[in-house]
């Protein structure tokens, strides 16, 4: 089997990792030479999305294409679909999610809650959304958003001005009500070319300055709440006729509602944990889901999975150190996804701890990311 992967980062790295022990063969597609994931592959191709004449040998070697990241403009897709390869997830389901505008009309047209929304081509229909929905107000950009780069919250009808101009140098704009939080959850989803679907439970997230930085499993599962978490998600993969796994980031808003963020098709952060948490991992799911083999079991292995990323904290070359400290401790699993340099706020790698207790397993995390540096 023969797959080829857009995007040579960490995601495909751990996708190697999931399925080279049944002799899969995997190609990555990199902007970058040496990628994380390239450098594990069967053979990396270093070139812009656009560059046909690359993309064209890279196609002819692949059975099938999946991506690893939203930002791949949907034309690309079409043009490895037209050329006769299929892509999992497909154009038509990239082109829907990738543009956040697009994707929450999906969600409403679908019964899904989401936050209100507008569509805003001007500084006018900011304010007059403010109107309507009262500040505070976050303003998107429709594309390219990832880990907060690309969202602004506006407090007063001053700081629209700026704001907007800010969003608007990314692209397109659109509003978006704010929701007060009680907590953010996130589910992976994953449907295979089959239809069979499964679900991991549901995760409580922590981000610190809009990055993910904890996730802990599971998120209460005897509420109501995750029964319609369960609910939203099957809608969603359904709907959109979806093969793969599928990151759905949520709000669990004051009021005890669930509401959806964002989706994300591919695997996602805040699924990391399932890889020693989960009896078959995300990434190897994601797999079996486009070559439509029956799914793995989603269940979790230990009470509770809790997974810590490890960022970058400095600008220099990367200098791992800690693995004695680390491999002390039983159950602790860590993940470094072979970046060369560190760089604050970039995603290094991670740590999983499995263990019995809630508050214990996220001590144990949170000490274990402390004696480790990058
Ligand atoms: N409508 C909202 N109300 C309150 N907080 C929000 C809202 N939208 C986003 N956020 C906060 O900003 C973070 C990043 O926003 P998100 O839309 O997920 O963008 P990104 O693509 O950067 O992940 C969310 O995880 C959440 O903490
Ligand atoms: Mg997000």
């Amino acid at each position: 089997m023969k797959i080829g992967i857009l995007g040579g980062g960490q995601l495909a790295r751990m996708m190697i990792e999931a399925v080279s022990k049944y002799d899969f063969r995997i190609y990555i597609y990199s902007t970058e030479r040496n990628s994380p994931a390239g450098r594990l592959s069967h053979g990396e191709t270093y070139g812009k999305w656009d560059d046909f004449s690359k993309l064209d040998k890279f196609i002819k070697k692949c059975d099938l294409i999946t991506l690893e990241n939203e930002f791949i403009d949907y034309h690309i897709l079409e043009y490895i679909e037209n050329s006769g390869v299929r892509v999992f997830p497909d154009s038509s389901v990239i082109k829907k999610i990738q543009d956040k505008f697009e994707q929450k009309k999906f969600l409403k047209e679908n019964g899904i809650p989401v936050a209100e929304f507008c569509d805003a081509e001007t500084e006018e229909d900011v304010i007059q959304f403010a109107n309507e929905h009262k500040y505070p107000i976050i303003l998107k950009s429709r594309t390219m958003g990832y880990d907060g780069k690309g969202n602004a919250t506006v407090k007063s009808k001053d700081e629209i001005k700026d704001a907007f101009n800010a969003i608007a140098e990314r692209g397109k704009v659109m509003c978006e009500k704010f929701i007060n939080l009680k907590m953010e959850l996130a589910i992976q989803a994953v449907r295979s070319r089959e239809g069979e679907i499964k679900f991991y439970s549901p995760v409580e997230t922590i981000q610190k300055n809009h990055i993910c930085h904890l996730v802990i499993a599971p998120y209460n599962t005897e509420t109501e709440q995750t029964e319609k978490i369960f609910d939203f998600a099957k809608t969603i993969v359904e709907k959109i006729d979806y093969v793969g796994v599928m990151g759905i980031e949520l709000f669990l808003t004051d009021e005890n509602e669930i509401i959806v963020n964002e989706l994300a098709p591919r695997v996602h952060n805040t699924g990391h944990y399932t890889i020693e948490g989960s009896k078959i991992s995300q990434f190897e799911n994601h797999i079996r889901a486009i070559l439509g083999y029956p799914l793995g079991d989603t269940e979790l292995i230990f009470p509770y999975s809790v997974m810590i990323n490890i960022l970058g904290e400095r600008n220099e070359k990367a200098k791992p150190q800690g693995y004695d400290l680390l491999f002390k401790s039983d159950n602790v699993f860590l993940h470094l996804y072979g970046k060369n340099e560190t760089r604050k706020g970039r995603k290094m790698g991670h740590i999983t701890v499995n263990g019995t207790d809630k508050n214990d397993t996220i001590k144990k995390a949170l000490k274990s990311r402390e004696v480790f540096n990058i």
